[in-house]
């Protein structure tokens, strides 16, 4: 088997049966692909980590997206909006470290106070940092005219998880609506490439339904659209969510963990260049979840400087780890990890995914 799986990394281009068969890639054989992901990554993007300090703006959502602890849905929730002051501040903490991105993150809504309110918030932020920090959005779909907005308001980035690129599976874990429509989803992505944004996109590892053909279509369905970026993690069950009847039938978490890690890097070999996020939600599997994500391909961290009062209500899914000090402490100790993983971290730099610049040329 040792050999295939040799050989077929070592292809120029690889179909959805090459991907098909290293997803299914046994221990051993799956260190050969981690192997292989490192080399990739030190040759197009080097051995470098950025930080990218997440802000959960709100968890207030218009959607009702049936895995997603946050849903319309849920009542069980305390909703909450970060204010003014607050993010601010968060975004001095990134500055003082001289981390070059932050994430503003929040359920999805495009009423107009809302609307209007990041975009003067995006304006405070580009007065305080000065351009020496770059703003990534994940905000939900928009319209272009609001992508535009935000964009000169000082957004360069922007994340828009496509979840599945399997419409039937797509319907599955969503409501079949207006609101959660596939095709628009997918439009999302196109729009904010044309808006001049960075563009991001992920999938959840590990649904119900979901085979190893999906997570393969979902790999190449992301070098189709041409992305920038990348955040993908395994899918954790919450009580509170229609899904979570089927956790029965889901594959062992553990599995999913190594699957995601798969994910990373058979993206890293797929697509070299692009920006991939060591997504939280392997940290809620695995404590050093994150810095394995980095030693297979990952190049981004996100650690959470919203403040901690609001930690707990921002509940996607279960086990997501609760109260996490982003203390000094902690961020010594992720050097440390990242450092273990053979990285080293960027500091002052934006980190702008190499592939965009490629792309723009
Ligand atoms: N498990 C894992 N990831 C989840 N997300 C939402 N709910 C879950 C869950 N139960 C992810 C989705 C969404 C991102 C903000 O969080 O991919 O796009
Ligand atoms: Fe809202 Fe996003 Fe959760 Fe869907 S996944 S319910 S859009 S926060």
């Amino acid at each position: 088997m040792q050999e295939t799986i040799s050989r077929i990394l070592e292809k120029e281009n690889l179909t959805k049966e090459d991907l098909v068969v290293l997803l299914s890639a046994n221990e051993a054989d799956t260190e050969l692909i981690f192997k292989k992901a490192a080399q990739v990554k030190k040759k197009y993007i080097g051995n470098y980590t950025y930080f990218r300090g997440l802000i959960e703006l709100s968890n207030i959502c218009s959607k009702n997206c049936f895995y997603c602890g946050i849903r319309r849905g849920n009542k069980n929730v305390h909703r909450y909006t970060v204010t003014d002051e607050e993010v601010l501040k968060a975004c001095q903490y990134a500055l003082d470290r001289d981390w070059g991105s932050i994430v503003i993150q929040a359920g999805e809504r495009q009423d107009k106070i809302f609307v209007d309110r990041v975009e003067e918030l995006l304006k405070k932020i580009t007065d305080l940092s000065k351009d020496k920090i770059g703003v990534t959005l994940s905000l939900g779909e928009q319209t272009p005219e609001v992508l535009k907005r935000w964009h000169e308001a000082g957004a360069t980035r922007y994340l828009v998880r496509i979840e599945s690129s399997n419409e039937d599976l797509f319907y599955k874990i969503h409501p079949q609506d207006e609101l959660h429509n596939f095709q628009k989803r997918k439009q999302a992505l196109i729009d904010l490439q044309n808006a001049g944004y960075m563009t991001g996109t992920g999938v959840m590892i590990g649904l119900p339904f979901q085979t190893l053909e999906d997570l393969a279509d979902d790999l190449l369905f992301m070098k189709e659209i041409d992305i920038d970026m990348c955040g993908m993690g395994p899918y954790i069950e919450h009580e509170d969510t229609p899904l979570y009847e089927y956790k029965n039938e889901l594959i062992p978490l553990e599995e999913r963990y190594k699957l995601t890690l798969k994910m990373i890097a058979l993206l890293r070999i797929l697509m070299k260049d692009v920006n991939i996020a060591s997504a939280t939600a392997l940290q809620a599997v695995n404590p050093d979840g994150r810095e394995e994500g980095i030693r297979v391909g990952a190049n981004v961290i996100m650690p959470n400087i919203t403040p901690i009062k609001y930690h707990s209500s921002y509940n996607l899914y279960k086990g997501k780890p609760e109260i996490v000090p982003e203390t000094d402490n902690y961020i010594a100790q992720l050097e440390k990890q990242i450092a273990e993983a053979g990285d080293t971290v960027g500091y002052g730099e934006l980190g702008d995914p190499v592939h965009f610049k490629n792309r723009i040329k």
